[in-house]
């Protein structure tokens, strides 16, 4: 496979794809970028993206499908610390059902997010039935009853057996399952950063969502019935899972955290 093709018209030679590739893929040749070793490219899309004058394509990355960043309005300072700060775990939702094409543009933006060397490897399972979340909560609410983080929950055991009172999916009217495959080691690590993504767009869809770290628990649980019931895979393992749904409030203030604790070596 012919890796990288470079248009020799169009290249100046700045060598900023050689620089740019963190795996050595490149050098230059006497008419410009040359493949050194293809089979360490990752298909991060650096070279393509950087170049100057889109005079270098790769198949693993084509340029076809980049986008031009020229027009792209650059939050400021405030905008980008407002935009960070301002997402919220969302904990009580709409009823209203959530579109399959608004869950899709939703879980689409998760591709985008950096994993292990590009490595990514996520899969997702889109749970739109309230039904199977109010099973599994019952199931969830079981385990717990039975788990050593059972003083922790005695609470939410309580107003669940009392009124029914949902802490494990919030009464969310969906719920999103990262899977990996079992023996995939950056599993968990490439869902934290590809879900990160996924609750820092929901508002910009108009919704909220919320880590699912207690149904994360149960479904861990050896032989959870968990994940029959939602048909994971022999071969695949949970690696992350958040509720998604309208917000049923608005927040008025960004909210404070512990302080900064750094420290710099210089
Ligand atoms: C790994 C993880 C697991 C979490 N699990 C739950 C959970 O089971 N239920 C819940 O209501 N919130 C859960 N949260 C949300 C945190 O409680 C929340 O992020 C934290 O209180 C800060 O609030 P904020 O996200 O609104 O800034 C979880 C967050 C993370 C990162």
């Amino acid at each position: 496979m012919n890796l990288i093709t470079v248009n020799e018209e169009k290249c100046i030679n700045c060598g900023l794809c050689i620089n740019e590739c963190s795996e050595g893929v490149l050098k230059m040749g006497s008419h410009g970028p040359e493949v050194i070793e293809n089979t360490r490219c990752f298909a991060c899309g650096h070279c393509t993206a950087i170049c100057p004058n889109t005079a270098i394509d790769n198949k693993k990355s084509p340029l076809k499908d980049q986008i031009d960043l020229k027009d792209f309005p650059k939050l400021n300072e405030k905008q980008a610390e407002y935009f960070l700060r301002s997402r919220r775990s969302i904990r009580n939702y709409k009823t209203e059902p959530v579109s399959k094409e608004k869950l899709t543009k939703l879980i689409d933006i998760a591709r985008f997010a950096p994993t292990a060397g590009n490595s990514q490897g996520l899969s997702f399972i889109v749970v739109q039935n309230r039904q199977l979340l109010e099973q599994a909560l019952e199931l969830s609410i079981q385990m717990l009853e039975n788990s050593p983080l059972r003083p922790l929950v005695e609470e939410s055991i309580k107003s669940y057996r009392k009124d029914g009172h949902d802490s494990v999916f919030r009464s969310a009217p969906n719920l999103i399952i990262a899977t990996s495959d079992k023996d995939f080691p950056s599993g968990r690590n490439n869902a934290v950063s590809s879900l990160t993504y996924l609750e820092l767009y929901a508002p910009s869809l108009g919704l909220g969502s919320c880590w699912a770290g207690l149904f994360e628990h149960c479904i861990g649980i050896e032989n959870s019935p968990l994940l029959k019931l939602f048909n994971i895979a022999e071969d695949k393992k949970v690696v992350g899972a958040v509720m998604v749904g309208y917000p049923k409030y608005s927040y008025k203030r960004l909210v404070d955290r512990n302080p900064l604790d750094a420290t710099f070596i210089e």
